[in-house]
Order: C-alpha cells, then sequence, then structure tokens
C-alpha cells in the first residue's frame, strides 16, 4: 500500500548523526521530493494555489512598499555570532543584502552580474507596529571597497565582477567578518561565455561603528579565497560550467566545541551530464508498485540536476584557512540547487534548511520556489525531509497543474504570487525573512526588490507549519528582521 493513492512511498531517513567528518552523505530522494506532487491538488483550478495551506507562505499584496528607492535588494542576511544570534550593535540592528542600482540602464533580471553586498541598519528594540510600512531601513552603502573584491582573480580579463551571498559573523571588539561568495564572469559582447564563470568562497575582514546617527563600516579591503570547487567532493567550473558553488554559512556545533563549520550550495563533483544517478538517489522501496527505472529517468535527463549542499571546517581560529568534507546532502535527479543553506538548531534537533526553485527540479519532480527543509540529531545525520517526507517547508502560492512561468513573464494560469518572495533565511525563532520578486499576471505584475513581509513557521520535529495567528493572516512587517540579542556570545 501506498500512502497517496498512485503515488510512490517516500525514502525511509533514520534521523542518525554521523561524525561531521564522516563520508556520509544523505539524499533527497526521487520518492522523497515526489511527496510535493501527491500532495497537490489536481483540481486546483487556474490562479489558485494547489498546495496545502500549512506549507504556503500567505499571499502578499501588489501594493507593498519599496525598501529603498535608489537600490533592488534582494538576498538579505543578519549581524550574527557562531550560533545564529542576531546581534544589535550599540541600539542598532544591522543587515546586510546584494543590492543593485535601480538606475543603471539594466534590468532586474541583471541584477546578478551587477550585485554588491550593501548593508541597511534600523534602531533596535522598536516594534513593527511603530516603524515606517517598509521596516525602516536606513541605506549604508556597499560594505565592501569599490573594485576591492577583485583582487583574488589573477585573470583580471573579466566582463564582470559581483559579490553573491554569504554571511557576515560578529566578534568582540566591533570586529566583523564577511564569509561570501566573489564571482568572475568571462562573457562575449553577444552574453555566451568566453571562459566559464568563476564563483570562489572568499572572507574579508572590517570593523563595525556606531553613533547616535547611525551604523558605518571601515575595512574589508583585504580578500581571501578560501574555497574552490575540488572536483571531487564538489563539482568545478571545468566538469559544468554551469556550475552552482556559493553562499557561505558558518556556524559553531555544541557537540563539537571549537570547531567552526560552514555549509554551502555545491553540486555533485560528475562531468556534466553522466548518467551519474543511482538507485539509492531515486530511494524507492523495489517493491513499491509506483517506483521508477533509473534508465527511464536519466533517458528523460534528469541528471542535469545534481544539486548538494557542502559542509567545510575551519583549520584556524581566525578563520582563514578551511578545507573540505563530504556533502550533507545531495539531491541528484533531484534539483541542481540547494542555495543558501544554513543549520538550525531547536528543540535538540538539527535542520538544514536551503531554497530553491521550481525551475531548477529534475524531469518529472515538480515543487514551488521557497524553503525546504531535512531534520536529524547532528550535523550530518541521516536527514529526513520535512513535512510528510516531502522536504517543502514554505513555498509560494503555486498551482503544480498549470506551467511555471518566469517571474518576467508570468504564466496565464499561474498563481499570481508563485514567484512573489524567494532567498528566505530563518531566523530565531522561526521567523522568515526574503525578498520579493515579482506579484501578478500577465497583463499585470510588479517585480520586487524589496523585502517581503516577515512569516513565522511553527517548526517541531519533523513538521512545520506556517502561523496564520501572527500578523496580518500570517503575514508580518516588512522587513522585519529583529535582533534577539544585543551582544555577542558564544565565539
Ligand atoms: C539566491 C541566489 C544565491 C546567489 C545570489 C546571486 O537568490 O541565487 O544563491 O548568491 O542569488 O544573486
Amino acid at each position: 500500500e501506498t500512502r497517496t493513492p498512485g503515488f510512490a512511498n517516500p525514502t525511509t531517513h533514520s534521523q542518525r548523526a554521523f561524525s561531521p567528518y564522516a563520508e556520509f552523505t544523505s539524499r533527497w530522494t526521487r520518492a522523497d521530493a515526489m511527496q510535493i506532487k501527491a500532495m497537490s491538488d489536481p483540481t486546483a483550478p487556474s490562479r489558485q494555489s494547489s498546495l496545502p495551506a500549512r506549507y504556503t507562505m500567505p499571499a502578499i499584496p501588489q501594493s507593498f512598499p519599496d525598501t529603498n528607492k535608489r537600490v533592488w535588494v534582494w538576498d538579505t542576511w543578519t549581524l550574527t555570532d557562531a550560533r545564529s544570534n542576531q546581534i544589535s550593535y550599540r541600539g542598532w540592528e544591522v543587515i546586510f543584502s546584494l543590492v543593485a542600482d535601480r538606475d543603471a540602464g539594466y534590468s532586474f533580471d541583471e541584477r546578478h552580474t551587477h550585485a554588491r553586498i550593501g548593508y541597511f541598519y534600523r534602531k533596535a528594540g522598536v516594534p513593527a507596529s511603530q516603524r515606517p510600512a517598509n521596516g525602516g531601513w536606513k541605506y549604508g552603502g556597499h560594505l565592501v571597497p569599490d573594485g576591492a573584491s577583485a583582487q583574488i582573480f589573477t585573470d583580471k580579463s573579466f566582463s564582470s565582477q559581483t559579490e553573491w551571498s554569504g554571511s557576515t559573523r560578529i566578534f568582540t571588539g566591533g570586529k566583523v567578518q564577511l564569509f561570501y561568495t566573489d564571482v568572475a564572469f568571462y562573457r562575449n559582447a553577444d552574453g555566451t561565455d568566453r571562459k566559464p564563470y568563476d564563483p570562489r568562497i572568499t572572507t574579508s575582514l572590517g570593523k563595525i561603528h556606531a553613533d547616535a546617527r547611525g551604523v558605518w563600516f571601515t575595512g574589508f579591503g583585504k580578500h581571501k579565497q578560501l574555497l574552490v570547487p575540488d572536483g571531487n567532493y564538489y563539482q568545478d567550473n571545468q566538469q559544468n560550467p554551469y556550475v552552482n558553488f556559493r553562499d557561505p554559512f558558518t556556524f559553531t556545533d555544541p557537540r563539537h566545541p571549537g570547531k567552526t563549520f560552514m555549509v554551502f550550495e555545491g553540486n555533485t563533483a560528475v562531468q556534466r551530464g553522466d548518467r551519474a544517478c543511482t538507485g539509492a538517489d531515486l530511494g524507492y522501496d523495489p517493491r513499491d508498485p509506483y517506483k521508477e527505472s533509473l534508465q527511464t529517468v536519466m533517458d528523460d535527463g534528469a541528471q542535469y540536476q545534481m544539486g548538494n549542499i557542502g559542509l567545510a571546517v575551519a583549520d584556524n581560529k581566525s578563520l582563514t584557512k578551511w578545507h573540505f568534507l563530504a556533502p550533507l546532502l545531495s539531491a541528484n535527479c533531484v534539483t541542481d540547487q540547494m542555495e543558501r543553506p544554513q543549520i538550525y538548531i531547536s528543540g535538540g534537533k538539527y535542520y538544514l534548511f536551503t531554497i530553491s526553485h521550481r525551475s531548477t527540479y529534475a524531469h518529472g519532480l515538480d515543487g514551488p520556489d521557497g524553503v525546504y527543509g531535512f531534520v536529524g540529531k547532528g550535523v550530518r545525520s541521516d536527514f529526513e525531509p520535512l513535512n510528510r517526507g516531502s522536504g517543502l517547508a514554505l513555498g509560494n502560492p503555486t498551482n503544480l497543474n498549470f506551467a511555471p512561468g518566469t517571474p518576467y513573464a508570468p504564466d496565464y494560469n499561474q498563481s499570481p504570487y508563485a514567484y512573489q518572495s524567494y532567498s528566505h533565511y530563518v531566523q530565531p525563532g522561526g521567523l522568515v525573512e526574503s525578498f520579493i520578486d515579482s506579484i501578478g499576471t500577465p497583463d499585470s505584475f510588479r517585480r520586487g526588490g524589496s523585502l517581503a513581509p516577515t512569516v513565522k513557521l511553527k517548526i517541531s520535529g519533523a513538521t512545520t507549519a506556517v502561523d496564520r495567528t501572527y500578523g496580518h493572516r500570517g503575514l508580518g512587517a516588512y522587513g522585519d528582521i529583529p535582533a534577539n540579542r544585543t551582544t555577542p556570545i558564544n565565539y
């Protein structure tokens, strides 16, 4: 018997913990991810979501306020300590965002080759109801001096060089360490690659300053490359010119005192297109009547989607030397991108949250843009995908019965909210921040580039649910990204 008529059962995962240094990589299998289709309502009509409300972010009004008039804002993170607490500094809350100038002559969709890390601040301790509708974040400018992030690339013939996501840690004395993705593109005038793009995990040190009027930073002039893909655990740009390697997030684990770890987005290290998926990646019980055949799945091209979530460990106290450990999770023949991963420790459990797109699923699978989550008993575990074994934690309202469309060209029948937000980050207490991408139907849609309303997830055991009593029917204030600590601890 299967749980949902017509669908195979998910894979059994024990949640068992392994040493972070072990050669064990857990799998988000096709059988697991297939549960998202299994829970989608096949009769949901045009423009309605087909997904359970429990796992769906409430719809964001198209009348959202801009976070800032000068810059678009997307991926956003906080000033954190080693345990992902959000630290206010001398009475100020601080966030970091990828930003791009709104008036520089390129479109919102072209922002990725122009991204810079910007910072914003606002007074701490003010209730959301007393803040401006857009969250009241003051833009402080770029964090890294112009040109400084280019220094790690010896081949300076790039067509553009840009700063992608990461994380920012605060230490005593106002010392701030940035971990981010330093990226060089080598493109011809027609947009084709002259040489594959080159993403590298990089660090830089600076200092935070504050007075009664605001926050500013100094430093961040020296940049040090930490990690490039090794082609063994993590696919490199020779194996695949479209490789995903980015979004470092550092943390300490109470079970491994004195060590600092990093999770990041990677790909399984095979030659692009190799028929490299296995029966274990599919994850079906051999007796399951609805199992798929490996042959068919790969004849259909699912092996082009080989996402993983990487793990690295620091070799020194100053976090300037790192080495790779085996990937924590792979999604071979499932999805190509598991972005901005984070470890979230709560109730004695280790949650691995990541964001992913409808467009990066492998052939035969489907799911919304949003947050996916996995739970285990340690940083490295046989992770169980949350919520009926599926992995879906917080999706945009999406109708899987209709074509996806795109943020710049919505599909006529698709939910107007299918691309409402992305790049979610789970904060202490289950608060989730993200940015607005695109809201509306083909005849009337509005692009974002602003912070989305914060929502709240109730997280317990192997389940999550959107808290619809939070804010207004589940939608909190725009850009509500509060600090939960005034001083750094645990580093
Ligand atoms: C997520 C993401 C990140 C990357 C950034 C680039 O929105 O794809 O993985 O760092 O956007 O803009």
